[in-house]
């Protein structure tokens, strides 16, 4: 079965251990099924695990891929959850300290097939393709949760996305101009701002811009940003964090945190039902995922430059929205 997966880790040169081959396809866990996998959304995730981060060395190989949409056995054309709760959980899934994403425990997307427990599936929206399905389990999901849920955001408030193209930063712009509110987004980038606007941003600034106080910051860039996502939060505020991709460890300005009544809230992906909430709301409003780019991963040579082609264009920062491999 062809794969991409992680051989070896290097925090310098994630690329570097990206195999394309042929590994044995496993047996399915009793009570899972099989998905045969039409298109995998690439995530930053994906480079974490190569870098080796959050993924340990001696769960090597390890199929890469936490988000897929497909078609099972029985020909259900479904999106595939990649929260896996551990045996016996019945509390919320992103609470349970034993679970897994696809691709850290469990063999991820990034194959012919992906094994997912039976409950692990919702439907594929009629009239979308495969790959705009692909990009909902990870970035729309958590972004979604972190506007509507951490961040509790009404209509009429405002937001600041910090990072402008990510594939969170971008289902953030969408989703929130889906709940009426008012979206002011960074980006180091001006190419990047002006997409925002086209994508709806009321307001694309440099990155470290001082804005009009914002009730709530989407933080997935962390260090290199934090400051600024502090400063920009009118008393009360919240940040809703789910991503440091910058670095971990910013000065947590705590006088600036207890004296304005702040309030840091972190969240990671989210629930079944949150998924099935987020495709229906687009499917509402008629919006689609965006997409930066589509690489097709057939079973050849071309298949295998093409998934290195995804990676590299994911790890160069320059794509806008998600980079997603078809089959
Ligand atoms: N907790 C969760 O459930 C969860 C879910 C999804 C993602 N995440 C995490 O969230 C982060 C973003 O994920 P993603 O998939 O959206 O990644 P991505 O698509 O690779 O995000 C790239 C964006 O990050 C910004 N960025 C990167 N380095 C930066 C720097 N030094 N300074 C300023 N901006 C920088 C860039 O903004 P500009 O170029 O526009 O400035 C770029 O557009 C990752 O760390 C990921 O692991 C967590």
């Amino acid at each position: 079965m062809r794969s991409a997966h992680v051989v070896r880790q290097d925090p310098e040169d994630p690329l570097a251990g990206l195999e394309v081959a042929d590994l044995p396809q496993l047996e399915a866990p009793a009570g899972w099924v099989r998905v045969r996998v039409r298109a995998a959304a690439l995530n930053h995730h994906d480079l974490w695990s190569l870098r080796g981060v959050g993924l340990s060395a001696d769960r090597l190989p390890m199929i890469l891929g936490t988000d897929a949409a497909g078609v099972t056995d029985d020909g259900r054309e479904v999106i595939v959850h990649a929260v896996i709760t551990s045996p016996g959980w019945t509390g919320e899934e992103t609470l349970d300290p034993k679970r897994t994403l696809l691709s850290e425990l469990h063999p991820g997307t990034l194959a012919e097939y992906v094994h997912v427990p039976v409950r692990n599936l919702v439907d594929k929206p009629a009239g979308w393709s495969f790959a705009e399905a692909a990009c909902l389990p990870t970035a729309y999901l958590t972004a979604y949760r972190m506007l509507y849920g951490a961040a509790g955001l009404t209509p009429g408030q405002r937001v600041l996305i910090q990072g402008a193209g990510g594939g969170v930063a971008t289902a953030a712009i969408v989703l929130a101009r889906l709940g009426g509110i008012h979206v002011t987004v960074t980006s180091r980038d001006d190419a990047k701002l002006a997409r925002a606007r086209a994508l709806g941003a009321h307001d694309a600034v440099a990155s470290g811009t001082r804005i009009a106080p914002v009730d709530a910051v989407l933080e997935t860039v962390g260090e290199a940003t934090w400051a600024h996502s502090l400063r920009s939060l009118r008393p009360g505020g919240v940040i809703a964090v789910a991503g440091a991709t910058s670095g971990p460890a910013p000065s947590a300005d705590l006088n600036r945190v207890f004296f304005r009544s702040l309030r840091v809230i972190g969240t990671t992906m989210g629930t079944l039902a949150e998924l099935a909430a987020v495709r229906d709301a687009m499917v509402a409003a008629g919006i689609r995922p965006v997409l930066d780019s589509v690489h097709d991963f057939t079973d050849d040579d071309a298949g295998t430059t093409a998934v290195r082609t995804a990676f590299s264009r994911l790890a160069s920062g320059a794509a806008f929205g998600k980079v997603v491999l078809t089959r």
